[in-house]
C-alpha cells in the first residue's frame, strides 16, 4: 500500500523526537565562516550603520574577535579591510604592501590563535582603488583583465606570506585562479587553499558591504563587465568548471539565498565543496525585518542556514555566524 491512509507523511512529524530522527540536514557551528571588517586606529570598534550589529575593528582588537569565533566553534574567518582614503590609489598598489591593514590583521589573528581558526582573505582591488572597481581600469573605465590578474597574483602572495590559509579571489577576472595557483606553488605555499568566488553576480545586495569597506561613494557605474548577470545559470556552471580546472579547492556562490538554485546546480553538477555567501544586503534585510517587529531573528537565521545546507552547501559565509554558532551551541 503506497497511498493514504496507509501513507501519512504527518506520522513522522508528530513529535519532536521523531522530527529530530528524520531531519535530513543539520547546521553546526563548523558550517560557518564569519566575515570581519578591519579598520585603522587603536582600541576601536566602529559600527557599520547599514549593518546593525556589525562593526569594523582595529587590528589590536581583531584577535579578540577571532577568539570569540574559536570559542563558538567557528572554523574560519573572512577578512575585509576598510583602507584609509589616502592609501587608495588609481592602481590599488596598497594591496601589495606587506604591512597593509589586511596583512597586519592576518598576523594578529594567526599570532593569537594559530591553527585554531582558518583565515580566508578576499582578493580583489576594490578596497584599495580610488575608483572602487575590483581591478585596474583603462581610459574608458573598463576593468582590464590580464593586467589586473598580475596584480591579484601579487596580492595573493602578499596575503599568503602574512599567513592567510585560504585565498578567495572575488574579482571575477578570467584566468586568475590558474595564475594565483601557479604563483602559490612556486612560492612554496602548497597548502594554501583557493576558494574562488566562482559564480559572483552583479548584485544589488552588496550595498551595505561597500559602506563597510568605504568604497561606496567612490564607485562610479557598476561591475557588470566582470560580475555575472543575475539572469544566468548555465554561465555559472561554466565559471565553476573553469575555476575547478584551474585549481580551485572549493567554489563560492554569491549572493546566497536569491541564488540557491545556482548552489544546488553546482553541487549536483560537480560534487565539489560549495560555499554560499549570505551577503550584506541579505543580513540587512533580516535585521530590518527584526527591527520592524516582523520577524524572529533566531528562527530566520537558522532557517536560512538550513536552506543552504539542504541545497548542498558545505558552509556559509554570514555576518550572523557568531550569533548562529552560539545559538547552535558549540
Ligand atoms: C569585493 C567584494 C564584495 C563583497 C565581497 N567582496 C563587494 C563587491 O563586489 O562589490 C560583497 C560582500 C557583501 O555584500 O556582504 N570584491
Amino acid at each position: 500500500m503506497t497511498s493514504y491512509p496507509h501513507v501519512r507523511l504527518r506520522r513522522t512529524r508528530a513529535s519532536a523526537w521523531s522530527r529530530a530522527l528524520h531531519r535530513e540536514v543539520e547546521v553546526t557551528p563548523a558550517d560557518l565562516i564569519w566575515p570581519l571588517f578591519v579598520t585603522e586606529g587603536h582600541d576601536l570598534e566602529a559600527p557599520v550603520t547599514s549593518l546593525p550589529g556589525v562593526s569594523r575593528w582595529s587590528v589590536d582588537r581583531i584577535a579578540a574577535q577571532a577568539k570569540l569565533a574559536v570559542a563558538a566553534g567557528i572554523p574560519a574567518l573572512a577578512l575585509f579591510p576598510n583602507t584609509q582614503p589616502e592609501r587608495r590609489s588609481h592602481d590599488g598598489g596598497e594591496a601589495l604592501n606587506p604591512d597593509n591593514l589586511m596583512c597586519r590583521a592576518i598576523r594578529a589573528i594567526k599570532d593569537a590563535c594559530g591553527n585554531d581558526i582558518g583565515v580566508l582573505t578576499d582578493v580583489a582591488l576594490d578596497p584599495y582603488t580610488s575608483h572602487g572597481q575590483d581591478g585596474l581600469i583603462d581610459e574608458e573605465g573598463y576593468v582590464v583583465n590580464d593586467e589586473t590578474v598580475e596584480v591579484l597574483v601579487g596580492q595573493s602572495l602578499n596575503q599568503a606570506a602574512a599567513g592567510a590559509d585560504i585565498i578567495a579571489p572575488s574579482d571575477m577576472m578570467d584566468g586568475r585562479v590558474a595564475a594565483i595557483r601557479a604563483a602559490l606553488e612556486e612560492a612554496g605555499h602548497i597548502n594554501v587553499q583557493i576558494m574562488s568566488y566562482a559564480a559572483k553576480y552583479a548584485s544589488a545586495f552588496y550595498g551595505p558591504f561597500r559602506d563597510a569597506v568605504g568604497s561606496h561613494g567612490l564607485l562610479k557605474g557598476d561591475k557588470k563587465t566582470y560580475q555575472m548577470d543575475p539572469a544566468n545559470a548555465e554561465e555559472a556552471l561554466r565559471e565553476v568548471e573553469l575555476d575547478l580546472a584551474e585549481g580551485a579547492d572549493s567554489v563560492m556562490v554569491k549572493p546566497g539565498l536569491p541564488y540557491l538554485d545556482i548552489a544546488y546546480r553546482v553541487k549536483q553538477a560537480f560534487g565539489v565543496p560549495v560555499f554560499a555567501y549570505q551577503v550584506s544586503g541579505e543580513y540587512a534585510m533580516i535585521e530590518a525585518a527584526v527591527a520592524a517587529g516582523a520577524a524572529d531573528r533566531d528562527k530566520m537565521v537558522l532557517e536560512t542556514l538550513t536552506a543552504f545546507k539542504r541545497a548542498g552547501c558545505s558552509g556559509v559565509l554570514t555576518y550572523h555566524a557568531l550569533h548562529a554558532a552560539r545559538l547552535l551551541g558549540a
